[in-house]
């Protein structure tokens, strides 16, 4: 052993951050602010969280590692929604939308999610590998050490076993968590053409083949008039729970299907969009302890109106998350703040409702218990910003805020 390391394993931590304010989020409400404090990780965990002068010992004598810092500190940014493993993209059809086509009548005309399906299945896994991990090193970049990435444009076996495999190797490839959804039924394949109930019965068939390899943690849903009925919905949703996998939903988004309320009969992870969800619905969501996940993207490039019942969820205490809902036709977004920023102009979120959001009601969506929150025990996820105040995060409209990311205590390495 040499002597550095000796010295190392002599010390209790890994390291320690001095010097920033935290945003703990570890309270009900506020920031649960800490000035002028340390911040101490071992093992990918959280083993100090408190102000510098509450320290046990000297910070040379308490981590291998100590870095001095400003601004403020947050938890890890959890992006609970994406589908951001796809092959090409859909900036034709993005110009469509602004010469006057609608999202509806793109789909139906066999363009939108099925471009997408397109051109995943000619993709190799490599292939859709190289254009995903992009995406995944912006969002990282700009604070996110946690990525939920759904299937979807597979919609046969084969195409979204390699969604999955693909979801999985992210995570790898990054060192962050990336959380897996089976979303099969996102659109009807051109070979299930008006035979929507034959498809889902072979994406229940396939569940649970793709659960035994490990290639899944929840299950999602398009359930709309372009998508999928309540009915076929809870066919899949059964399957899931027969599984023992949690449920998780693309919720009213375009129209009232009771879609909020379905997830949350399942005791569902979290309803999502929910621009049409209905009070009865919202309380429903209440007493399930599903979450909303509120996704300002799309809301913002379809050009939407109708605002989510943000009064019935604050009234009736649903927890609301933000996500990018990073996808190639209705949010080619790739940064957690602008989600944030957009929640806060389009749906009136606070600052601190739109960060807590981003972290731990965005955790709990994911049904991810160690992260969130800054406390000593939980995931050493964090970010430091040079910003003044936290507001500060949902202000700026593009630019690089974040100064490290770190992810299970280990530096994510930012672009030059
Ligand atoms: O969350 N609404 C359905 N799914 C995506 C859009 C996917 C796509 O257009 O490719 C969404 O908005
Ligand atoms: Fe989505």
């Amino acid at each position: 052993m040499t002597d550095a390391t000796s010295l190392a394993t002599a010390l209790p931590w890994d390291g320690l951050i001095l010097g920033a304010a935290l945003a703990t989020l570890d309270d009900d409400t506020g920031y649960a602010a800490i000035a002028d404090a340390a911040l101490g990780w071992r093992d990918g965990v959280l083993t100090f969280v408190g102000p510098r002068d509450a320290l046990p010992d000297a910070p040379e004598r308490l981590a291998c590692e100590v870095i001095e810092a400003a601004g403020w500190i947050t938890p890890g940014l959890v992006d609970c929604h994406t589908h951001l493993v796809f092959a090409g993209d859909r900036a034709r059809e993005f110009e469509m939308r602004l010469e006057g086509a609608s999202y509806e009548a793109i789909a139906r005309a066999g363009g939108g999610i099925l471009s997408t399906v397109r051109a995943t299945r000619e993709a190799s896994e490599d292939e859709l590998l190289r254009q995903s991990l992009p995406r995944a090193r912006a969002l990282l970049a700009d604070g996110a050490t946690t990525l939920e990435i759904k299937s979807g444009y597979g919609l046969d076996f084969d195409n979204e076993r390699k969604m999955l495999r693909v979801a999985r190797r992210v995570g790898e490839a990054l060192g962050v968590t990336v959380r897996t959804t089976y979303l099969a039924a996102h659109a009807l394949p051109p070979e299930y053409k008006d035979r929507a109930d034959d498809y889902i019965t072979a994406a229940c068939e396939w569940l649970p083949r793709l659960h035994a390899e490990g290639l899944v943690d929840a299950v999602d849903a398009f359930c709309e008039g372009i998508g999928f009925s309540p009915a076929q919905t809870r066919r899949m949703f059964d399957t899931a729970r027969a599984l023992g996998l949690p449920v998780k939903l693309h919720a009213d988004q375009l129209s009232d299907l009771g879609g909020a309320a379905l997830a949350a009969e399942f005791g569902g992870l979290s309803a999502d969009h929910v621009e049409y969800t209905s009070e009865a619905s919202a309380q429903a969501m209440a007493a399930h302890g599903t979450v909303a996940v509120l996704l300002p993207g799309a809301f913002h490039v379809l050009r939407e109106t109708r605002l989510p019942p943000l009064d019935a969820f604050r009234a009736h205490g649903v927890p609301m998350a933000v996500a990018t809902d990073c996808n190639p036709g209705t949010s080619p977004l790739l940064s957690m703040r602008q989600a944030m920023q957009l929640a806060c102009t389009h749906f009136r979120l606070t600052p601190e409702e739109a960060l807590r959001g981003a972290t731990v009601h965005a955790a709990r969506a994911l049904g991810l218990s160690d992260r969130g929150v800054l406390r000593v025990g939980l995931r050493a996820d964090f970010a430091v910003w040079d910003v003044a105040h936290p507001a500060e995060l949902v202000y700026w409209l593009g630019g690089r805020l974040a100064r490290h990311v770190h992810a299970g205590g280990v530096a994510i390495r930012m672009p030059g």
